[in-house]
């Protein structure tokens, strides 16, 4: 049975058991229907089988060998992907800059980090892709890559893949910000079916609510066992359907042309607007820069003129996150705005 139909189903046991509130007593009472499907591991609701047939699902959607649903963020699946592959003393190859997650999963894991650096492109004032020649991988037992980067530069996953295999080194790619590139051809590749362990954030750009995330593993090492090391014993079964409801909409006729339509709206904001420059490789992450205006000053303005915050801004270009959510009447707005700076 699915998450969501066990949550639906109400129960006729008289239960004394965690959480007290027994699903009926509503402290906050806008929170109503979050507490209706509050649920713990009773045996009157047994959800962790309804939970591991909808990760079996997941799995067979994207075509993993294993996907574990996340409550904790891309940054839990980053440690748990790190904990699953490694031992203690191993050195893990991580990016200098790399999202603290990155910094934090070889700590615990009691590895030893070991850096690389990115070039900076100078025309935009953003991390360039990770590539081949950048990792020196002698002697290392896992490699971190973030693919995309924020501001939506991937890199080329096959290749890293490749160096990787041929030196026996897991490949980790933090796609944070790619969870949507598994439902369109129009988007980058995913690392998904490529790369050892994929980390993707619902949240971010796939409609999710905060903070849940997705950890595939296309290799032999199911992740589960080192999650469960850093997780509670009692997860929030309502998120954990939502991210089964997540996936089920992306992957649906309707989310997928959801999903086109904000790409063909995206398209549309670029083609009118000509007096700005449009950079990355990810359509969804809008990154634009503007003759005479640095990064900061271009966000300033667009905050203080015209209400519109972006997401990332550097000394030369600014970056405006749109994700499945993204309505048409707001890239409308924004389209009219840039028009005018
Ligand atoms: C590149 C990157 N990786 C990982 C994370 C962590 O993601 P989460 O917030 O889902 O834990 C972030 C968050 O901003 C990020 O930017």
């Amino acid at each position: 049975m699915s998450l969501i139909k066990l949550l639906k189903k109400s129960n006729r046991k008289l239960l004394f058991t965690t959480p007290s509130h027994g699903q009926k007593f509503f402290i906050f009472s806008k929170f109503r229907q979050f507490y209706k499907y509050d649920i713990s591991e009773t045996e009157a609701h047994d959800p962790q089988k309804a939970l591991d047939e909808a990760q079996k699902r997941a799995a067979k959607i994207y075509g993993s060998k294993y996907t574990c649903f996340l409550t904790n963020g891309s940054t839990s699946g980053i440690i748990a992907a790190v904990l699953a592959c490694t031992n203690r003393g191993d050195k893990i190859l991580i990016w200098k800059n790399a999202h603290p997650s990155h910094h934090n999963a070889v700590k615990l894991a009691g590895c030893e980090p070991v850096y690389y650096d990115i070039p900076t492109d100078k025309e935009w004032d953003i991390p360039t892709k990770t590539t081949p020649d950048l990792i020196d991988i002698k002697g290392i037992k896992a490699v971190i890559v973030t693919s995309p980067t924020y501001e939506g530069i991937v890199s080329d996953i096959v290749a890293l893949k490749d160096i990787c295999e041929k030196n026996n080194v897991y490949l980790i790619v933090d796609e944070a910000h790619g969870a949507l590139y598994p439902f369109s051809d129009r988007l980058p590749s995913s690392a998904v079916n490529i790369a050892d362990f994929t980390i993707q954030s619902l949240h971010k750009t796939a409609g999710g609510l905060n903070p849940t995330a997705l950890l595939h593993s296309n290799c032999n090492i199911n992740p589960a066992q080192a999650l469960s090391m850093i997780n509670t014993t009692s997860p929030s079964y309502p998120l954990l359907a939502s991210i089964e409801a997540n996936i089920n909409y992306l992957n649906s006729q309707k989310g997928r042309k959801k999903l086109d339509d904000l790409i063909n709206n995206i398209m549309t904001l670029k083609e009118q607007c000509k007096n700005v420059d449009f950079g990355g490789d990810d359509i969804t992450k809008i990154l634009i820069k503007k003759d005479g205006l640095s990064g900061f000053e271009l966000s300033e303005m667009l905050y203080d003129k015209y209400n519109i915050e972006d997401e990332k801004t550097n000394e030369i270009s600014t970056m405006l996150l749109c994700g499945i959510g993204t309505s048409k009447k707001k890239l409308m707005k924004l389209t009219h705005v840039l028009k005018s700076v």
